[in-house]
């Protein structure tokens, strides 16, 4: 069976996930909304998928929303954080009646926006629903990350009762990277295809400065440094 992108995906997604170090994210971002003197009590999770990405902030006592555009994320994102608030919207024009002091987004979400004029957008947004001198932070997947992680990669396994085989490349004509994703959970199996687009450092700048946001700083983890052209999962700060 073939899938929409984060479809059926949302059924395992977590147990395939179940590495991730997401409180470990969570800490290194509010310590960089710290340093950037950016008091926290309101978050706002751009493509926080099953919630996953949300639950540290949840545990850590702020008011937090999560946005996803997958609905199928999102129900497994309700039943697992019933205080939290869940919108289905697209990143590129997403309008609630809210602002927040610190918009996050993480786990390369923002690399499956495959224009950057949607990337732009999504900066817009982003700032828009920004309190004065609160910040952006997200993560996105370099040039260098999407080959080096991408190219001709092929991961299989199990995690509990779940089977993946996701198989990745790099298309150095679109520049586009693709994961197959295969996974199997009993008697059931389904493929989904997802792209992601590389951002680099100086793009990002050019695009954060075009949606209006100021003071970037682009680091890697976990120790905040400044990027390299190595650097193959940046780290981005910018404020409002
Ligand atoms: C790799 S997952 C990351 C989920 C979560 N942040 C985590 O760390 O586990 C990317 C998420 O971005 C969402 N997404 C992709 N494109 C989107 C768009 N244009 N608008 C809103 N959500 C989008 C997907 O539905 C998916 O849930």
């Amino acid at each position: 069976m073939q899938g929409e992108p984060f479809s059926l995906l949302a059924e395992v997604y977590d147990a395939i996930m179940s590495d991730v170090e997401y409180d470990a994210w969570a800490d290194f971002i509010l310590d960089l909304a710290l340093e950037a003197g950016t008091g926290v009590q309101t978050v706002l999770d751009l493509g926080c998928g099953t919630g996953n990405s949300s639950e540290p902030f949840v545990e850590r006592g702020l008011t937090v929303t999560g946005l996803d555009l997958s609905a199928e994320m999102l129900a497994v994102a309700r039943h697992k954080l019933p205080t939290a608030t869940f919108v289905r919207e697209d990143f590129t024009t997403f309008a609630l009646d809210q602002r927040f002091d610190l918009v996050v987004s993480v786990f390369d979400s923002l690399n499956n926006l495959l224009d950057p004029d949607d990337f732009r957008r999504a900066a817009e947004r982003a700032r828009h629903h920004l309190n004065p001198g609160g910040c952006f932070i997200f993560d996105v997947n370099t040039t260098v990350g999407l080959r080096n992680l991408w190219e001709d990669d092929r991961a299989e396994g199990w995690v509990d009762d779940v089977y993946y085989l996701w198989e990745h490349s790099f298309d150095e004509r679109t520049g586009l990277a693709q994961v197959v994703a295969y996974c199997e959970k009993g008697a059931r199996g389904f493929t989904e295809v997802h792209l992601e687009r590389p951002y680099d450092a100086r793009e990002v700048r050019a695009l954060l400065a075009a949606a209006g946001l100021r003071d970037v700083q682009v680091l890697t983890y976990p120790y905040g440094r400044p990027a390299t052209d190595e650097t193959e999962r940046i780290w981005v700060v910018a404020r409002r």
